[in-house]
């Protein structure tokens, strides 16, 4: 039997998980799982938060097709209780491997340490997680937040460069991730780690968009009620960014000369506005990691070790570059 992956939340994955209970009774031999048939992947994604997301879980999803692996997919529509519900189904089901994009970092301790018990390895995916026990989980695959936010920074050092050491301040507003979510945690750290030996860089406003569009546009909107006084927005995402663009101009501002902007993702759309002139980096965070994550499991299935850290490759774009040979971003 197959049970096809799909975007859909609860009904849903219990209709896979039924499907799955009654595959996994006839679970095939490990030589049978060598091959990439037999293998029941269980995977909790985050939701559907903006099109990088949508592109994330597509890759999982056509790469667990393309390997021949049975993909139990769960969104937790922006819940860590869902995804905590999902990957307890999975353990209950007897999955293969787990996977799963952590919402946040922590508060995953005791449904680690039940997969644990029952013999199941966890691939974390995307986002970091904090447990006190590292052999909780098998490895983690994903991005570098801490290298893009250092990204982030070092293109203001080079865009600021006539301002190092003057008395004049760069003032930034920071628009950031949901709270607690590895990237807005290692995007934060590693944009202050860079500009931090130059004090004229100055944060003077920070607040979280939950990396969604339409808290970006209200956040910005209230802020540019209030004050003008930055030079920069750095925005941790490009839904947010896009919301971003729409408040500042409705103010009348241009984005990317009245006010430098600064995000992270490297949608479609956030390129389209770099080429554009209404943006001035973007870094890239790549989403495209459903092929590594179906070797890993099928690693992970034959009960061999992965490594603990692995980073998918990303880029910086950087406004006056020539991108006309660029093709389509697929998000
Ligand atoms: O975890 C990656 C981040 O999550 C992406 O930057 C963002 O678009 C998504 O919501």
């Amino acid at each position: 039997m197959k049970i096809p992956g799909n975007g859909a939340a609860g009904p849903a994955l219990l209709l896979c998980l039924c499907a799955a209970a009654l595959w996994s009774c006839q679970k095939t031999a490990p030589a049978q799982a060598d091959q990439g048939r037999g293998i029941i992947l269980g995977f909790s994604q985050i939701g559907a938060e903006s099109a990088w997301r949508t592109c994330n879980s597509r890759s999982v999803q056509e790469a667990a097709a393309g390997a021949g692996i049975q993909l139990l997919f769960s969104n937790a529509e922006q819940k860590q209780e869902n995804q905590i519900r999902a990957l307890r189904s999975f353990i209950a089901y007897q999955v293969d491997v787990i996977a799963f994009v952590p919402i946040v970092a922590d508060g995953w301790d005791n449904v680690l340490q039940e997969a644990k018990d029952a013999g199941i390895p966890v691939l974390v995916t995307d986002r970091k997680i904090s447990v006190k026990d590292e052999s909780l989980y098998a490895g983690f695959i994903g991005t570098d937040s801490v290298e893009e936010g250092r990204n982030a920074g070092r293109f203001l050092l080079e865009k600021f460069r006539d301002r190092l050491g003057g008395a004049e301040p760069v003032r930034i507003v920071e628009i950031s991730g949901t709270v607690g979510s590895s990237p807005e945690v290692g995007r934060a750290q590693g944009f202050r780690e860079v500009l931090a030996p130059y004090p004229q860089f100055q944060i003077v406003y920070s607040e979280s968009g939950d990396f969604l569009r339409s808290k970006g546009y209200e956040l910005m909107r209230d802020i540019l009620d209030t004050r003008t006084d930055m030079d920069v927005i750095f925005s941790h995402n490009d839904g947010m960014v896009l919301g971003i663009l729409d408040a500042v101009k409705e103010r009348g501002l241009k984005p990317g000369v009245d006010v430098v902007i600064v995000t992270i993702d490297a949608e479609q759309a956030a390129i389209d506005a770099l080429i554009r002139g209404e943006i001035n980096c973007v870094v890239e965070c790549n989403p495209n990691q459903g092929p590594e994550i179906m070797e890993l499991a099928l690693v992970l299935a034959r009960g061999e070790k992965i490594e603990r850290l692995i980073h998918v490759d990303e880029r910086v774009f950087y406004e006056e570059e020539d991108l006309s040979a660029l093709g389509p971003r697929g998000y």
